[in-house]
């Protein structure tokens, strides 16, 4: 049967995640804000889970109806088969959110949700108390401009928790996010790849399972796997399919950072992913940058303001990445930052794409190999962005 399955990502990362849903054959999408909505029979949940590099969590649509008041949100609530779907043990979590409805209380409509479920169950079972006491059944309410949905949590724990990333240095990316990035700046797994700043080596890890079609969730519990009412085989089956799709592709992928015991816990990190053999970790200053090959991208997420270091040494840091990368004409550079003026240390960026790092706002910088054929001129480093001209892609400063 046809369910609707609603995979969520971080703000700016829509259109990266709706390819990934067209590359598993999931053309029939309906995109939002950071969420988008796909049609797939109930395998499509087992593979949201395992496959989707840059989505945070994948829910099943059980209802979606006008609630302008309390008795119709409890009725459209009453009106789903709870009892199809929970056995009398299950735990009943409600989550809720609500954005621009008349039922503006949260603590309120949870409430209401969660009286409608009993309400259903106490007539399918014949019984009064529910233990709550078996497999957990996350539910959320989100109300939308007077339209409620509601929703089953199949991941459990969010998608960014891979396993692998056990040290951290200061300010990592989120998993989901690195293989976001990665995927935004169009890296070719043929290309080397460099993280100059690489930290806990989040963002090469994912470039080198992405490079390795490797699955992200390959190895992971999802809470759904414990659901009775879904067919059990969807699992395995998908895992059997992630198996296959892996490939032993020669990878040359190189991480840098000035703190030796962050690199250290790179190659860690590396090795509980399984991917050490694809990464070089070194421990190097940027002053001391080099490359000798001919083509290559470098990927990045350099400390900013907000998290790490002061600004006075932040912009001399990023001058000193400025200079480092200037003898290098035929590098694509996409560099990921919270730093106000960035463009005007760096000069004006091909592509400028806003998204999110937890709250903060941050910008993805692409700056393209002077080579490619598809490029205007390669922009003056030196120059202050003060105003977009016509012509460029991405979006406005
Ligand atoms: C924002 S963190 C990178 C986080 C990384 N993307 C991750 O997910 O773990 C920035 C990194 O830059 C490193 N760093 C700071 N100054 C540096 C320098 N001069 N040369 C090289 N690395 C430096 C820090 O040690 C830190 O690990």
């Amino acid at each position: 049967m046809k369910q609707n399955i609603i995979v969520t990502c971080t703000f700016g990362l829509e259109s990266v995640l709706k390819r990934e849903l067209a590359s598993l054959g999931y053309h029939d999408r309906h995109v939002q804000d950071g969420r988008i909505t796909f049609g797939a029979d109930e395998a499509g949940i087992a593979r949201a889970n395992i496959f989707l590099r840059s989505a945070d969590r994948v829910y099943l649509k059980l209802s979606e109806f006008d609630a302008y008041d309390f008795d119709q949100l409890f009725e459209g609530v009453r009106e789903i088969n709870w009892q199809d779907m929970i056995p009398a043990n299950g735990i009943m979590h409600v989550n809720g959110r609500s954005r621009k409805s008349k039922l503006s209380s949260v603590p309120a409509c949870q409430s209401i949700t969660k009286k409608a479920i009993i309400e259903k169950m106490r007539l399918s079972y014949g019984i009064d108390r529910f233990p709550e006491d078996g497999t957990r059944f996350p539910i959320e309410i989100i109300l939308e401009k007077n339209k409620a949905q509601v929703t089953l949590d199949t991941s459990g724990a969010a998608l960014f928790k891979r396993g692998y990333r056990l040290h951290t240095g200061e300010a990592p990316v989120k998993e989901t996010l690195a293989a976001g990035l990665v995927l935004l700046s169009g890296w070719k797994p043929g290309t080397p790849m460099i993280d100059p700043f690489c930290g806990a080596g989040t963002l090469l890890i994912e470039a080198a399972m992405i490079g390795r079609n490797v699955a992200p969730g390959i190895n992971r519990n999802f809470l759904a796997m414990e659901w009775e009412f879904l067919d059990q085989d969807i699992w395995g089956k998908a895992k059997t399919e992630a198996l296959s799709r892996i490939n032993h592709r020669k990878l040359e992928l190189f991480g840098y950072d000035i703190d030796a015991q962050v690199i250290d816990s790179a190659g860690l990190n590396a090795k509980n992913a399984d991917m050490d053999r694809e990464i070089d970790f070194a421990c190097r200053d940027i002053s001391k940058f080099h490359f000798s090959g001919e083509n290559a991208c470098v990927i990045t997420n350099l400390p900013y303001g907000e998290r790490i270091g002061d600004k006075g040494t932040l912009d001399e840091l990023y001058r000193t990445f400025r200079n480092v990368l200037s003898p290098y004409d035929k590098l694509d550079k996409h560099i990921f930052t919270a730093h106000d003026h960035f463009q005007e240390i760096f000069g004006r960026a091909d592509k400028k794409r806003k998204l999110y790092n937890g709250n903060i706002k941050c910008h993805l910088y692409s700056y393209f190999n002077q080579g490619r054929a598809d490029k205007g001129p390669r922009p003056d480093p030196g120059r202050p962005s003060r105003k977009r001209r016509g012509g460029q892609s991405g979006e406005k400063p």
